[in-house]
């Protein structure tokens, strides 16, 4: 595995093997299951593969602190290298933002809700580093977890508006066992924030029991989800949400298709999930209608 911690130094790396096809996965580091699971997807549908370590400064907003990003660069590299990836990105900060840097990239109405109401900039920061990893690594597929559904809409949007020549692969989102959606964030939690947190994918799971079962008022469902993460002490619900999958605008009724979505915070730590469900809504045992990854009972 080849470690690139410049531009040039990816640039020359990526001209070597310029007729192949390139799988390119985008982190902020600290890998969990979910990531090397899209660094396996990008390793079986490409010839090479490309992963970027980068905690994006931009993407953070005054609320949330960027130097508490949990980092562990030696552990992630040794990771990458097992999974087989032929270069690792991992820029310090000026190589990404040199001095005099302002060019941004601003993806307009799919930015604003749900996380981009919480998170300011939050998306703009997203759009921009996403966009110049685009440039630079010139990927035939790049891919993204459903976790952050949002991200996903508006890394879509850019990459049609924008005439990005490459597909993005959106893979389903990895779950622990209790059913918590992986994220490096999910470290930072006290044992008893831990063993709480699963109450998030319960809410999902209630509200998208309820659709099956024919629940089409879409406020109905948001309560449902309220509910569920209001019986737990610890935690303190930002936004609940029931959205059409593709503008993110908030639905009345549902009709065919709906992003059930959550962010909650425990104390200064925020988590988001979410289940993307399209019609017929049936819901089974142990599985979802939309391919996640759920654990079985
Ligand atoms: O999802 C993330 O980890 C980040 O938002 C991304 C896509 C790597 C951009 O910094």
């Amino acid at each position: 595995m080849h470690i690139a911690r410049t531009i040039e130094e990816l640039r020359n790396l990526r001209r070597r093997q310029e007729t192949d096809t390139w799988g390119l996965v985008p982190t902020m580091g600290f890998l969990h299951d979910g990531h090397l699971d899209l660094v396996q997807r990008a390793r079986r549908e490409n010839q090479r593969v490309a992963v970027s370590i980068f905690v994006n400064p931009t993407q953070f907003d005054q609320n949330e602190d960027l130097e508490k990003y949990p980092r562990d660069l030696e552990r992630d590299l040794a990771l990458l290298e097992k999974a087989g990836t032929d270069v690792a990105f991992c820029p310090p900060p000026e190589e990404v933002y040199p001095p005099g840097f302002q060019t941004y990239v601003t993806v307009e109405e799919v930015s604003q809700p749900l996380e981009g109401a919480s998170r300011s900039g939050h998306f703009r920061g997203v759009a921009t580093v996403v966009a110049k990893l685009f440039c630079l690594v010139r990927p035939t597929r790049a891919y993204f977890g459903q976790k952050d559904a949002q991200q996903c809409v508006v890394i879509q949007r850019m990459t049609q508006d924008l005439g990005f020549d490459l597909q993005v692969v959106i893979c389903p989102t990895v779950r622990e066992a209790d059913g918590l959606a992986m994220s490096s964030r999910n470290a930072r939690l006290s044992p008893e924030q831990r063993r709480s947190a699963p109450a998030l994918y319960r809410a999902l799971r209630s509200a998208a029991a309820a659709l099956a079962r024919g629940q089409r008022d879409a406020e109905a469902l948001r309560r449902r989800m309220i509910e569920t993460i209001e019986a737990e002490p610890l935690a303190r619900i930002d936004y609940v949400s029931v959205a059409d999958p593709a503008s993110l605008r908030e639905l009345d009724e549902v009709e065919s298709k709906a992003l059930l979505s959550l962010a909650v915070f425990y104390g200064t730590i925020r988590l988001i999930d979410n289940l993307l469900l399209e019609e017929p809504f049936i819901l089974s045992v142990g599985a979802v209608s939309n391919g996640d990854r759920v654990p079985k009972g």
